[in-house]
């Protein structure tokens, strides 16, 4: 019977699915923690699909001792775990789960929006640790993000206007903000809309009083945030990362906060996770949370049946509905994988 290898549980949503179709092995990891590498490789070298989440590697190592492999199915969006161009030349497809996330995790971004400029944080421990006595006219005065007592509307610098960017830019025009994008694959069709406007990522810094990555991690935009970017930025503005860790120099975000540089930011993603610079706690003008921003019941079960779904793709050799390197359909190797 064919094998399909989980390297930590899924919703019972996809395994169902999985079951299904294969002999289902899970790793036996308990729910926040890790799974060891070596039981990462066994598990992979003993089956005919990879079931993978964002937290394991897929490297050239784990593919090349895989060679009856006929397909890995990552259980997120974003596929940076995976070494897509060694599975390509390895002629292995690789699968994610686009879509189903992108308003719950847009709905995340939103929050960490407003809870950096209302310090709703802080606030709260307030509240917790005895302290408010009498209201006061100064007392945890935050920023506007809607037009507010200035009567400015406020400006949303969304860097990464794919789904998940998009999705902001329209809860963005409830709170009657003008967005700058900026994302050069998307330049022309950018251009061409009418309620957004094209930025260059410097003038975007610069003209920007709430800044939201939301590119994928590539060599491109690895630290595309650093010291010089944070320069460039308001000292109010208040930075949101739910995309990836690393597109942010974490050291020199640290350095921007406590020197006043920026004026806060909101943090769903770090860059050596779960590990986050220990100076980010001692910034009560930073919002941290544990990566959950596809994390609403639903959306993790949709998840995991798309994810499922494409891992049965594998199975049976079909073309898989989410390959992100579909070109590799068209090489030796891959034909070569699927005759055996
Ligand atoms: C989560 O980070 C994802 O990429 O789905
Ligand atoms: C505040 O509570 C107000 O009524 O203005």
């Amino acid at each position: 019977m064919s094998r399909i290898f989980v390297t930590r549980p899924i919703p019972e949503a996809g395994l169902a699915i999985l079951r299904a179709a294969a002999e289902v092995e899970v790793a036996p990891t308990a729910d926040g923690d890790s799974t060891p590498r070596d039981q990462v490789l066994a598990g992979a070298r003993s089956a005919d699909v990879h079931v993978s989440l964002l937290t394991e590697a897929v490297d050239r190592e784990l593919m090349e001792s895989a060679p009856q492999l006929l397909g890995v199915a990552n259980y997120a969006v974003g596929f940076n775990n995976v070494d897509v161009a060694a599975a390509t030349e390895l002629g292995v497809p690789v699968t994610n789960t686009p879509g189903v996330l992108t308003d719950t995790t847009a709905d995340l971004a939103w929050t960490l929006l407003m809870a950096a400029a209302r310090r709703v944080v802080p606030a709260d421990a307030y509240m917790r640790g005895g302290r408010y006595r009498i209201w006061g006219p100064s007392l945890m005065l935050g920023a506007d993000v809607s037009p507010g007592g200035d009567e400015r509307r406020k400006v949303l610098g969304v860097v990464g206007f794919g789904r998940i960017g998009r999705a902001m830019h329209r809860r963005a025009q409830g709170f009657d903000m003008d967005v700058l994008a900026f994302d050069p694959p998307m330049k022309a069709i950018i251009e061409a809309r009418p309620d957004v406007e094209y930025a260059g990522f410097d003038e975007l810094l610069a003209r920007s009083d709430f800044v939201t990555i939301h590119t994928d991690l590539n060599p491109s935009t690895h630290h595309l945030f650093d010291a010089a970017a944070f320069a460039r930025m308001k000292e109010t503005a208040i930075l949101i990362n739910t995309a990836r860790g690393p597109v942010v120099h974490e050291a020199a975000l640290v350095d921007a906060l406590k020197s006043g540089q920026i004026g806060g930011a909101g943090l769903d993603v770090f860059e050596r996770e779960p590990a986050f610079h220990p100076g980010l706690a001692e910034c009560d003008n930073v919002v941290m949370l544990p990566h959950i921003a596809s994390g609403s019941v639903a959306t993790r079960d949709r998840m995991a049946t798309m994810c499922a779904e494409n891992a049965v793709a594998h199975l049976n050799r079909e073309h898989a509905p989410n390959c992100v390197n579909p070109e590799v359909y068209d090489t030796e190797a891959y034909r070569q994988r699927v005759a055996r």
